[in-house]
């Protein structure tokens, strides 16, 4: 089966930190509760800057580090749940910008924060039948303008930023990706449509993170066994940033070595679909990712969804 290689990543993150105590000035929280609940330390907020805006930069950059031009992208996908707009897409901004050619497809995904991993999937569909080589894929959230600071145990988790990778088809590459979804809407969403009401976050925090620490081991294994791989073919392990406990709970049950673990959720908090390439971009820059490079990147969010995939660099 034709595979994918990630040729370029890049990030971006607006400027404006919000540190724990800050974030204590808007609701009824502390720092210390902050960092021993969730190993946040900070996040950052944009000032203005649209989800295009994030978007587009973080594209840009993944495409300069693929070395590729606008000409050559055939595919242009979001994943958010923080559009500017229920319709035009995000994508449609971000193809816009970059000019990139007509006939290339561009769609956002809303699958929480497992949106950059059936962006994976979706992305190779559409390269199969592209005549161009290249596929964008973005993961993008403006999340503070959503957060309710009355509700603190919502508002003091995310951040805003964008991650985004440029993804070709490869025989030399394998790929294997395994999705899922409850089909959920009480425990973890958003409500309201921008326009009416003040849109808001919500969620059931202790049943989202039992969903979490149960779902996160089987989807490790399910994708393992579909990879025809075992745990020692793979270098890093890379999780959706929702919380450091979580990440600490699936390292126990699965035994699997903690320095295999890639973590940034301090710096940045969650950043749902965004938070899987700015961890790829992160280890990229740090020379992490060197042809060769197995990672296995595990999400699961709003939906409830999940989803794990092996990527080979
Ligand atoms: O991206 C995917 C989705 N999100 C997640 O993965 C999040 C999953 N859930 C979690 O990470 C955790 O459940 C939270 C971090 C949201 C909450 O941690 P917890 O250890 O499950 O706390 P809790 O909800 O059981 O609350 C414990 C206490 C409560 O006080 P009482 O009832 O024990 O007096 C809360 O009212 O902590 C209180 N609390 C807070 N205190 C200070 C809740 N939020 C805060 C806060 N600051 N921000």
């Amino acid at each position: 089966m034709t595979g994918i290689q990630i040729v370029g990543t890049g990030r971006y993150i607006p400027q404006k930190i919000v540190t724990n105590d800050e974030i204590s000035k808007l609701t009824d929280t502390n720092d210390e509760w902050i960092r021993t609940r969730t190993g946040i330390c900070q996040r950052h907020f944009s000032e203005g800057e649209t989800n295009a805006d994030l978007a587009t930069a973080a594209a840009e950059k993944a495409m300069k580090a693929a070395g590729i031009s606008p000409d050559q992208v055939g595919t242009c996908i979001v994943a958010t749940f923080t559009p500017d707009h229920i319709s035009p897409a995000v994508a449609t901004q971000v193809h816009r910008r970059l000019s990139l050619p007509e006939h290339t497809p561009a769609l956002d995904i809303s699958a929480g924060c497992t949106g950059f991993l059936y962006g994976l999937t979706v992305a190779r569909g559409f390269l199969l039948q592209s005549e161009r080589p290249y596929a964008l894929l973005v993961g993008s959230e403006v999340i503070s303008r959503v957060l309710d600071f009355n509700d603190r145990s919502t508002c003091v988790l995310f951040g805003d930023g964008a991650g985004a990778a440029v993804l070709k088809l490869s025989d030399s590459h394998p790929f294997t990706s395994v999705l899922g979804c409850k089909g959920d809407d009480q425990m973890l969403g958003c409500t309201n449509a921008p326009g009416t009401e003040r849109q808001r976050i919500f969620m059931n925090g202790s049943e989202v993170f039992r969903f979490a620490v149960e779902t996160v081991p089987h989807c490790i294994d399910d994708t393992l066994k579909k990879a025809e791989l075992s745990p020692e073919d793979i270098d890093f392990f890379v999780c959706h940033q929702a919380n450091q406990r979580i990440i600490a709970s699936v390292i126990r049950k699965t035994h699997l070595p903690e320095h295999k673990f890639y973590l940034n959720v301090h710096n940045y908090g969650n950043t749902s679909a965004a938070s899987i390439p700015i961890a790829l971009d992160e280890m990229a820059e740090k020379g992490l990712l060197k042809p060769g490079t197995r990672t296995l990147c595990v999400g699961f969010g709003a939906g409830l969804t999940w989803g794990g995939a092996v990527v080979e660099w």
